[in-house]
């Protein structure tokens, strides 16, 4: 079986999914950090020299190659975006972890200089991030919402507790 986790920046997707990788027993498939493997540099590099394009591209190699896996995959944020990718999804069973916009910009904020499609080569204060995802939000929450078998507030509640609610929804699937 494949779980795989989709939801914006900051959703919390590769913490819930490493608890549910430790729970199921299946191994732990991080597609940001496949992505850095295959290019060699992080994603903030690939972006400033290579442009989204280039990013985009081996993101869609990288779940064609890892969506068969039985595994538990913690996809980026932007994955939804690429109608192909949508339909790779249907491979695995889909889990939408859904935040609202403070918690998603209040948790951007602890990691600067990791998501150029926020900050792009500066910082931004907290009111800019957070009109900035609202922003992506509009854009993005419908696809999200059409790929999910399940969908999960990630608010208030911890990675491991998520993690055991969606082992026990599919664990007999
Ligand atoms: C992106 C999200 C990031 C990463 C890249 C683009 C997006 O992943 O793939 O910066 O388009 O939302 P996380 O959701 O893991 O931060």
């Amino acid at each position: 079986m494949t779980i795989a986790l989709v939801g914006p920046m900051g959703s919390g997707k590769s913490h819930v999914a490493r608890d549910l990788a430790r729970i199921s027993g299946l191994p732990f498939i991080d597609l940001d950090a496949e992505i850095e493997r295959r290019a060699g540099s992080s994603i903030a590099t690939i972006f400033f020299t290579e442009g989204e394009e280039v990013f985009r591209q081996t993101e869609t190699e990288a779940l064609r190659e890892t969506i068969e896996c039985d595994s538990i995959l913690a996809t980026g944020g932007g994955v939804v975006t690429r109608p192909e990718n949508c339909v790779l999804l249907r491979a695995a069973k889909v889990v939408y972890l859904r935040a609202k916009p403070e918690t998603l910009a209040a948790r951007i904020r602890q990691q600067p200089g990791t998501r150029p499609l926020i900050d792009g080569e500066g910082t931004l204060d907290f009111d800019r991030t957070l009109a900035r995802v609202e922003e992506i939000l509009a854009q993005r929450s419908a696809l999200y919402e059409s790929v999910a078998n399940l969908v999960l507030d990630s608010d208030e509640r911890a990675p491991r507790e998520l993690a055991q609610e969606i082992w026990t929804t599919f664990r007999n699937r």
